[in-house]
C-alpha cells in the first residue's frame, strides 16, 4: 500500500468566501490502474454550530464487481441572521480514493481539483503561510482519515457538500464489507443510506445491519442486492418526546459473491481486466508456525497481559495437524523448545504455560529472535520433521524499536531477507505507538507477509485473534497467476505466497488487445494434492455498471501492406476496406483531432524497381505522429524511431528492445517487431515492422499502422482512418456473383452513396507478423470513393507533421 497525498484546492470568488483548501492522505494498491482501487465505504457526517440545520444527508453506494462508488451528499441551512462558518467532517478509510468533492453555495457549483502528493504539500503550506483557512486530513481511529472542511456561510443561505469515493471491498472471513460510520447529530428530514450491489457472479447473501438500530427499526433496512434504509423524524428520535438522534454508529453490509465450481471469475472493462480468484471447497494445507514475541520491559503490564490471553487462545486454536514453536525475547532469545511441536493438546496446554511464565524486562532484540526462528525452521525441514507439503510462517510480535543487537533497521531488514529467501512467510505485529511501524511493513512485505498495527485498548486480545484466524487456514502455496503475454500489457501483482480462506486474490490489467478469444488464464499453486495447475480458458462478463469509464468504441482501423485500410467493426462481425494507388513519396494525413492537437501522417515509399509484371506497389515508409497539447513528436521509419519531448530527443533503431514510461507517452519497442505507443488521454497505436529479405529484387521493408484505442478522441477527429473512429453506418444489399466466384459484388449503400462492392479479404498482421490473420472484408474500388469523405487527393498533405 503506497500512501499518498491529494488536494482538493478550490477557490471561491465571492467576498464572503475564502479560499479552502484540503489535503486528503489517500492510498492506493502498487501498480493498480488507479479507477481499480478502493477498500470499505465508511463515513460520519457532523455539523456541531448552532443555528445550523441539516436538511439532508445522503449515502449512495453503487457496487459493481466489488468495485464501490459512493457519493454522499449534505445540505445544511445557515439559520442564523448573520454569516457564519458551517463544517464538514467525513471520516474515510485510509485505503478509499476520494474522486470529487465540491460545493453549492446558492446556486454555484465550486468543483474542487484534485492534485497529487508533492504538488498539494505545497500548495497546502502556501495556504497556511497566507493565512487563509485550510483543512489537512489526518489518521482517526483504525480504519480511518478524517477531513474537514468549514466555510463561510451568508444569513439564511444554504451549503451542499458532495463527495465522492471509490474502494474496492476486499473479502476477509468469507465475505465483502461496507461500513458507513454515520453521525449526524441532529434529526435530519432527509436521511437515507442506498446501496446497490451488481455483482455478475450472483449474490450469495446479504446482510445488512447498523449498531444503533433498535429492533423496531430493523426492518426498515430492506435486505436485498438493494439495500435502504430511510428512517422518519419521529423514527430517529432517542424518545417519543425528545430532539436528540439516535443515528450514530456504524452501518454495515455484509455480502458474499456465489462461487460456482470454476476457478475464478474474469471481468472486463473498458480494456481493462479484474480476475477475482477465490477457489471454493479447496482444503486447507498444514502450516508450521513460530511465534516470536516481544517481552521486553516495554511489554510490561496491560499489554503482556493481553498478548499473553491472545496467546493463550491462538495456541488453543491452531490445528492439531499444523507444527508450532515459541520464541520469547528481550536482550536475550528464549525459546519454548529447540525445535517446532505438534499442536497436540498436552503440547499446547504446555505452551501457554510457559508463555505465562516469563515476567517482562530487558531490551528488544528483533534481529537475533527472528534469525533464531528462521535457523529453526529450517534445521527441523532439514531433518525432515515437518510434513512436506505444509507452509512456513513466522509471527513477530513487538511494541518497540530494536534497542540492542544489530539496531539498523535496514541491516535487519537485510539479515531477515537474507536468510528466509523466498521461503517462508513473514507477518509482523506491532503493538502500540511506540514501533517503527513502517520498518516492519517493510520487512513484512520483503518477505511476502503482511504488517498490522495493533492499538492500544481493551480489545487487543481480540485483534491479535483476529489477525491470526485471518492468516490461520491456508488453502494455496505459492499462487501464481500467468495471463497470456500477447494479450495484456500491464499487470498488478500476480504472485502471492499464499491464499487463505475466506480471502480473494484480486488481479488488474490492461489488455492490449481486444480481440479476447484466446484470453487463456494459468494459475499454479500447491495445494494438498500434488502441485496442482489449474487452467481453463474463461468466460468473461462485460460490465455495464461501471461509471467512471466511458463506453468503448470497438472499431478498429489500420492500413498496412500496399496501402491498404482497413476499418473492423467487431460489433457488426465486419470490415470495410480500400486501397489508395499514387505515386511514391505521397503524404497522406491518416488522423487528425484538432481539439486536442493530433496528428498522424504518413508517407509512401515505393519498390526499389519496377518488377516484371509492371505493378509499382507502394507502402507505408514513414510515419509522422505530433500531439500538440502533450508536446510529443514521434517519427518512425523502417530504420529508425525518434520520439521528442519538451525539447528532449530519443532516437532508438529497430534493432533496440525499449520500454519508455513518461507522464505523456508510453513507448514499447520489441526488436524488429513492433512500436506500441500509448498517448495519455488521447490514443493508443501500435506500428509494425514488416521486414523484407534484404536480397529480394523489388520490394523493401515497410510499416503498418493500426489504431487499438480510439475512445479518448474527440467528436472532431478526422482523416483517412480518424473519420471511422467513431462509427460508420452502412447497409449491404443485393450479392451477386463477381469476377471471381468466391468474391461476390454487392451494392453498400454508406453516406448517402450506393457503391459497387466486391467481397474480399485483407490482413492483419497484429497477431502474426509473418502471415497475419486473414480478416473478410467489403472491399470499396477507387480509393475509397463513396466511402471517405471527399476524394483521396483531400488527404494529401506537404509534410510529415504538417497538417495540409
Ligand atoms: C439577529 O438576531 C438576534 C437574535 O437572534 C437579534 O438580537 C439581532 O437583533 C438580529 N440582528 C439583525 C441584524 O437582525
Ligand atoms: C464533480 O462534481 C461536480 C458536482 O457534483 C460535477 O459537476 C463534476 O462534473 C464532477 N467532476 C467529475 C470529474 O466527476
Ligand atoms: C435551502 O434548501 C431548502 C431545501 O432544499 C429550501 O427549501 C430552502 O428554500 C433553501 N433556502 C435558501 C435560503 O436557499
Ligand atoms: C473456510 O471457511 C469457511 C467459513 O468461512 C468454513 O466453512 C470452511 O470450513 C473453511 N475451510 C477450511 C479448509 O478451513
Ligand atoms: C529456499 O528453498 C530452496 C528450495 O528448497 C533452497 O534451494 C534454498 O536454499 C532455500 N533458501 C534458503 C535461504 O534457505
Ligand atoms: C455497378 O455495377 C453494376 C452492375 O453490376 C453496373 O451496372 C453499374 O454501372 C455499376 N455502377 C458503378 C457506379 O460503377
Ligand atoms: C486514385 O486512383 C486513381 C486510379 O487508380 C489514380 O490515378 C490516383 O492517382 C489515385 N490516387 C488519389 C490520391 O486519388
Amino acid at each position: 500500500i503506497l500512501l499518498g497525498y491529494i488536494l482538493i484546492f478550490m477557490t471561491i470568488i465571492h467576498p464572503l468566501f475564502v479560499v479552502v483548501l484540503l489535503l486528503f492522505c489517500i492510498s492506493s494498491a502498487k501498480g493498480m490502474p488507479r479507477s481499480l482501487i478502493c477498500n470499505q465505504c465508511m463515513y460520519f457526517v457532523a455539523h456541531s454550530v448552532q443555528m445550523v440545520e441539516v436538511l439532508s444527508v445522503t449515502v449512495h453506494c453503487t457496487v459493481a464487481s466489488r468495485f464501490a462508488h459512493t457519493v454522499m451528499t449534505s445540505s445544511a441551512l445557515n439559520k442564523a441572521n448573520s454569516s457564519q462558518e458551517i463544517f464538514f467532517e467525513v471520516d474515510l478509510p485510509k485505503t478509499a480514493f476520494i474522486t470529487n468533492f465540491s460545493m453549492e453555495i446558492e446556486g454555484q457549483i465550486y468543483v474542487g481539483v484534485v492534485n497529487e502528493k508533492e504538488q498539494a504539500k505545497k500548495q497546502y503550506e502556501k495556504a497556511v503561510s497566507s493565512g487563509r483557512t485550510a483543512g489537512l486530513v489526518k489518521a482517526s481511529g483504525r480504519k480511518m482519515e478524517k477531513f474537514s472542511v468549514s466555510v463561510n456561510i451568508a444569513a439564511e443561505s444554504n451549503v451542499t457538500f458532495i463527495l465522492t469515493y471509490e474502494e474496492l471491498l476486499r473479502r476477509k472471513f468469507g465475505k465483502y464489507e461496507i461500513l458507513t460510520r454515520i453521525n449526524p447529530k441532529q434529526l435530519v428530514e432527509n436521511f437515507q443510506i442506498v446501496a446497490d450491489i451488481y455483482e455478475p457472479q450472483g449474490i450469495a447473501f446479504v446482510d445488512a445491519h447498523a449498531t444503533f438500530l433498535s429492533n423496531e427499526l430493523l426492518p426498515l433496512v430492506e435486505k436485498t442486492a438493494h439495500i435502504f434504509f430511510s428512517p422518519t423524524l419521529d423514527q430517529q428520535r432517542k424518545c417519543p418526546e425528545c430532539d436528540g438522534s439516535l443515528i450514530n454508529g456504524d452501518f454495515i453490509i455484509k455480502y458474499d459473491v456465489k462461487r460456482a465450481s470454476s476457478l475464478g471469475d474474469i471481468q472486463i472493462v473498458n480494456g481493462y481486466f479484474v480476475h477475482f480468484f477465490a477457489p471454493p471447497d479447496l482444503p486447507r494445507i498444514r502450516k508450521n508456525v513460530m511465534f516470536v514475541n516481544d517481552r521486553s520491559w516495554s511489554m510490561s503490564g496491560t499489554r503482556m497481559v493481553q498478548s499473553r490471553l491472545a496467546m493463550e487462545s491462538i495456541l488453543s486454536d491452531v490445528h492439531p495437524e499444523d507444527y508450532f514453536g515459541i520464541i520469547l525475547f528481550n536482550d536475550r532469545i528464549e525459546p519454548w523448545k529447540e525445535s517446532l511441536t505438534k499442536a497436540t493438546e498436552e503440547n499446547v496446554d504446555e505452551a501457554i504455560k510457559f508463555v505465562w511464565q516469563l515476567s517482562p524486562k530487558g531490551g528488544t532484540n528483533i534481529n537475533d529472535a527472528v534469525i533464531k526462528a528462521i535457523h529453526m525452521l529450517q534445521d527441523d525441514r532439514r531433518n525432515k520433521k515437518l510434513p512436506e507439503r505444509s507452509v512456513d510462517m513466522i509471527i513477530l510480535l513487538t511494541d518497540g524499536m530494536p534497542n540492542t543487537g544489530e539496531r539498523n533497521l535496514q541491516r535487519i531488514q537485510q539479515n531477515v531477507c537474507k536468510a528466509i529467501g523466498g521461503n517462508m512467510t513473514l507477518f509482523c505485529l506491532g503493538f502500540g505507538d511506540y514501533v517503527d511501524y513502517s520498518f516492519l511493513d517493510v520487512m513484512a512485505k520483503q518477505n511476502n507477509g503482511v504488517a498490522r498495527r495493533i492499538y492500544e485498548a481493551s480489545d487487543a486480545t481480540l485483534q491479535l485473534q483476529g489477525f491470526y484466524d485471518e492468516v490461520a487456514s491456508p488453502l494455496l502455496s505459492a499462487v501464481d497467476l500467468r495471463y497470456p503475454d500477447n494479450a495484456v500489457d500491464s499487470l498488478t501483482p500476480h504472485h502471492f505466497s499464499q491464499l487463505f480462506n475466506g480471502s480473494e486474490i484480486v488481479v488488474a490489467g490492461r489488455l492490449s488487445e481486444n480481440d479476447m478469444d484466446n484470453f487463456l488464464v494459468e494459475v499454479f499453486a500447491n495445494g494438498v494434492g500434488e502441485g496442482q495447475v489449474i487452467q481453463c480458458p474463461y468466460m468473461y462478463i462485460f460490465l455495464c455498471v461501471l461509471l467512471l469509464l466511458p463506453p468503448c468504441h470497438y472499431i478498429f482501423c489500420s492500413v498496412d501492406g500496399d496501402p491498404h485500410f482497413m476499418i473492423e467493426l467487431p460489433e457488426r462481425e465486419d470490415a470495410l476496406c480500400f486501397n489508395i494507388n499514387d505515386s511514391p513519396g505521397t503524404i497522406f494525413n491518416l488522423v487528425k483531432d484538432p481539439s486536442i492537437g493530433l496528428l498522424v501522417n504518413g508517407q509512401t515509399i515505393g519498390d526499389k524497381m519496377v518488377a516484371p509484371d509492371g505493378k509499382v506497389n507502394t507502402y507505408f515508409g514513414r510515419l509522422g505522429v505530433v500531439h500538440h497539447s502533450l508536446g510529443v513528436r514521434l517519427e518512425v521509419t523502417t530504420e529508425y524511431i525518434t520520439l521528442s519531448q519538451d525539447g528532449q530527443k530519443v532516437k532508438l533503431l529497430w534493432s533496440d528492445q525499449a520500454s519508455l514510461k513518461g507522464p505523456s507517452v508510453d513507448l514499447l519497442l520489441t526488436k524488429d517487431r513492433s512500436v506500441k505507443v500509448t498517448l495519455r488521454d488521447s490514443v493508443k497505436f501500435v506500428i509494425l515492422l514488416h521486414k523484407v529479405w534484404k536480397m529480394h529484387p523489388y520490394h523493401q521493408d515497410y510499416l503498418g499502422f493500426y489504431t487499438l484505442d480510439s475512445h479518448l478522441l474527440s467528436p472532431s477527429v478526422h482523416g483517412l482512418l480518424g473519420q471511422f473512429y467513431h462509427g460508420i453506418e452502412f447497409e449491404v444489399g443485393d450479392q451477386r456473383p463477381g469476377e471471381v466466384p468466391e468474391k461476390p459484388d454487392a451494392t453498400m449503400y454508406v453516406k448517402g452513396h450506393q457503391l459497387n462492392v466486391t467481397r474480399g479479404w485483407q490482413r492483419d498482421f497484429r497477431k502474426d507478423l509473418k502471415r497475419g490473420k486473414n480478416v473478410p472484408c467489403w472491399f470499396i474500388h477507387s480509393n475509397g470513393t463513396g466511402l471517405i469523405d471527399g476524394s483521396a487527393e483531400d488527404y494529401i498533405v506537404s509534410g510529415l507533421f504538417k497538417t495540409v
